[in-house]
């Protein structure tokens, strides 16, 4: 049995080592002793602020499209949810929401969707080209799901730069209970892989709580980080949408997904880490747990307001109904209030 204050020692070693044993991982993400989490968040912000400063990265999320044609078990615009309202953004309606961003300092635009039939290279190709033409000084980030390699590389040499696909679970049997039988965790990595080699920058992760998730899931996610070598990580936690099959589950842990952002900021230091808007769902101070616990970039939302309460993977999603301008003000204000700073910058990854 470890005493207590080896956890202070193994959390030096992570930050020095930048990895542990399985069973030190374990040791780390189990303990939810106050003293010791603090220790832990503070290291994990000496180490972010080592490599970013006092920073933080905004990224204008638009979400497109709630069109798709998967059935991911816990998702609410999966494709079977009949309830949800379907929506898509045309190619002016997205350029107006980057107009909209770019007034308000991004210079990151986020274009995020359901895997919609309707956007075909072409027309994606189309709008990344606009978007690039008419921006050249911001970063285009896609997160459109998977895709063939021809496809992405088509993105890319349209001006897409980066690439957001979380792989959900690393474990191929617990990919297997979370998605239905027609979609695959090999072609879900191959993806990953095709992105890479392709040259995006790119980012996978995972949500913490999923169903049937445990800690052992959790370090094989770990590995697999360590192997990929993702520029970003989104790791948020799951929460439950009504009209899934996982309406009754419960939600993810707020606080070990605070533990594993200052895990991931340790074993990664340069890595550009979200609070995501679901750890700011199940605590309205989530997002700013987040920041002070190693995260560095936040990705509200610029999407039109009157779409906003379409795009509901899970229930009670916050900031539906504020302006952008209303929603980055806001931010602001709570990120000044951590100590830290929203800044008009592409935000690539430092070093
Ligand atoms: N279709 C694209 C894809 O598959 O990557 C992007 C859209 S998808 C909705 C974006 C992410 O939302 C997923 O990767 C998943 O991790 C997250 N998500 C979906 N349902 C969720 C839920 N119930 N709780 C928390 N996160 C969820
Ligand atoms: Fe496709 Fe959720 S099932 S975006």
């Amino acid at each position: 049995m470890i005493l207590d204050h080896d956890l202070y020692k193994l959390t030096d070693k992570l930050a020095s080592e930048r990895d542990l044993t399985d069973e030190e991982f374990l040791r780390i993400l189990f303990c939810d002793d106050p003293e010791f989490i603090s220790y832990l968040s503070a290291k994990a912000r000496e180490k972010k602020e080592e490599y970013y400063g006092k920073k933080v990265y905004i990224r204008g999320l638009i979400e497109f499209t709630n069109h798709c044609k998967n059935n991911c078990h816990y998702c609410g615009i999966r494709r079977d949810n009949k309830n949800a309202l379907r929506y898509r953004l045309s190619e002016e309606e997205i350029l107006s929401c980057c107009d909209t961003g770019y007034g308000l300092g991004f210079r990151t635009f986020v274009l995020q969707g359901g895997e919609d039939g309707y956007y075909t290279d072409d027309r994606m190709v189309d709008i990344v080209s606009a978007i690039r033409k008419k921006y050249p000084d911001c970063a285009i980030t896609l997160s459109i799901g998977e895709r063939e390699k021809e496809s992405y590389q088509k993105l890319f040499d349209a001006g897409a730069d980066r690439y957001l696909l979380r792989h959900e679970t690393a474990d191929k049997e617990h990919y297997g209970s979370l998605h239905p039988i027609d979609m695959s965790f090999d072609h879900r990595m191959q993806c990953l892989k095709d992105l890479r080699e392709i040259g995006f920058q790119v980012g996978c992760g995972m949500m913490i709580g999923s169903p049937g998730q445990t800690m052992e899931h959790i370090i094989k996610d770990l590995r697999f980080i360590q192997k990929f070598r993702p520029e970003m990580v989104g790791m948020g936690p799951f929460i439950p949408h009504h009209d899934t099959m996982y309406a009754n589950e419960k939600a993810g842990s707020v606080e070990l997904t605070l533990r594993l952002l200052s895990v991931i900021r340790l074993m990664f230091p340069a890595v550009l880490l979200p609070a995501t808007t679901a750890l700011g769902t199940l605590d309205p101070m989530g997002r700013e747990k987040g920041l002070m616990a190693g995260a560095n970039v936040l990705m509200p939302n610029l999407s039109p307001v009157n779409v906003r309460d379409k795009y509901t993977l899970y229930d009670d999603k916050i900031c539906t109904g504020e302006e952008a301008a209303e929603c980055i003000r806001c931010l602001k204000m709570r990120v000044s209030k951590t100590g830290y700073e929203i800044v008009q910058d592409r935000g690539d990854p430092a070093g």
